[in-house]
C-alpha cells in the first residue's frame, strides 16, 4: 500500500480550511438577524471552524499512525465513540456521517433534513454548510463540513470509496452547538 505523506494530508486539510473560512459567510440563517445575534453566530461558527480542525487532525493522525491493517482500531470507530461522549457531556452534538450511500455502518447517516441538505451541498462542492435553528426557544447553529478521501489506506476497510467522483466527499462531520 503506498503511503501519502502525512504533508500532503495537512496539505489537502489546508486547503479545506482555507475553502471553508471563505464560504462561511454564505449561508442559510432562516430569521433576519440583529447585528448582536449575528455576532453570536459568527462565534458560533468560529467554534465549529476550530473544533473541526481538532477533530479531523485527530483522525487523520490516528489512521497514519496506529491503522497498519483491518484488524487494528479505526479512528472512524474511535471518533463514533468520542463523538457520542462529547455529545452526552453536553458541550455540543457531534456525529460522523457516510456521504456514498454505503455506509461502514448503516447507523452513521443523514438522519434528518439539515444533515440530508447538508450532504447534498457539500457533493456541490461547498466546503461549509450551516443554518440557525431554535429548540425550546435556545437557538444552536447546525452546520456539516465535508470528510474527503484523504489517505489511501483509508479504502484498505472503505473499498467503495474508490469509485467515489474526484473531489466528493465520502463523509461528513455534523455539528449542533450552542448560541451564546
Ligand atoms: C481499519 C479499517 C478502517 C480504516 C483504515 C478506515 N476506516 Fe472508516 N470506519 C471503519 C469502521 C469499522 C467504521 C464504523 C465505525 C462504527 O460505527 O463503529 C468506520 C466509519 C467511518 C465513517 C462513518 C460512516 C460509516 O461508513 O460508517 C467515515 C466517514 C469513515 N469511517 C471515514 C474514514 C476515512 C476518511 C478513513 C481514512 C482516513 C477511514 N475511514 C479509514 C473502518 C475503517
Amino acid at each position: 500500500m503506498r503511503r501519502v505523506p502525512l504533508r500532503a494530508v495537512f496539505g489537502t486539510a489546508t486547503v479545506a480550511l482555507a475553502a471553508l473560512l471563505s464560504s462561511a459567510g454564505r449561508s442559510a440563517t432562516q430569521e433576519k438577524p440583529t447585528s448582536e445575534d449575528s455576532a453570536a453566530v459568527e462565534r458560533a461558527r468560529k467554534t465549529v471552524r476550530m473544533l473541526d480542525d481538532v477533530y479531523k487532525t485527530a483522525i487523520v493522525l490516528i489512521t497514519d499512525k496506529y491503522v497498519r491493517d483491518k484488524k487494528d482500531y479505526p479512528a472512524g470507530r474511535a471518533a463514533v465513540n468520542w463523538f457520542k461522549a462529547i455529545s452526552d457531556k453536553g458541550w455540543h452534538d457531534i456525529r460522523i456521517i457516510d456521504a456514498t450511500g454505503d455506509p461502514y455502518n448503516p447507523v452513521n447517516v443523514a438522519k434528518d433534513d439539515f444533515d440530508k441538505e447538508g450532504i447534498r451541498q457539500l457533493k456541490t462542492g461547498k466546503a461549509f454548510y450551516d443554518q440557525v435553528t431554535r429548540i425550546n426557544g435556545k437557538a444552536y447553529l447546525r452546520a456539516i463540513t465535508p470528510i474527503p478521501v484523504v489517505m489511501e489506506k483509508c479504502t484498505m476497510c472503505h473499498a467503495n470509496y474508490k469509485t467515489v467522483k474526484a473531489g466528493e466527499p465520502i463523509g461528513a462531520l455534523t455539528y449542533k452547538v450552542p448560541i451564546e
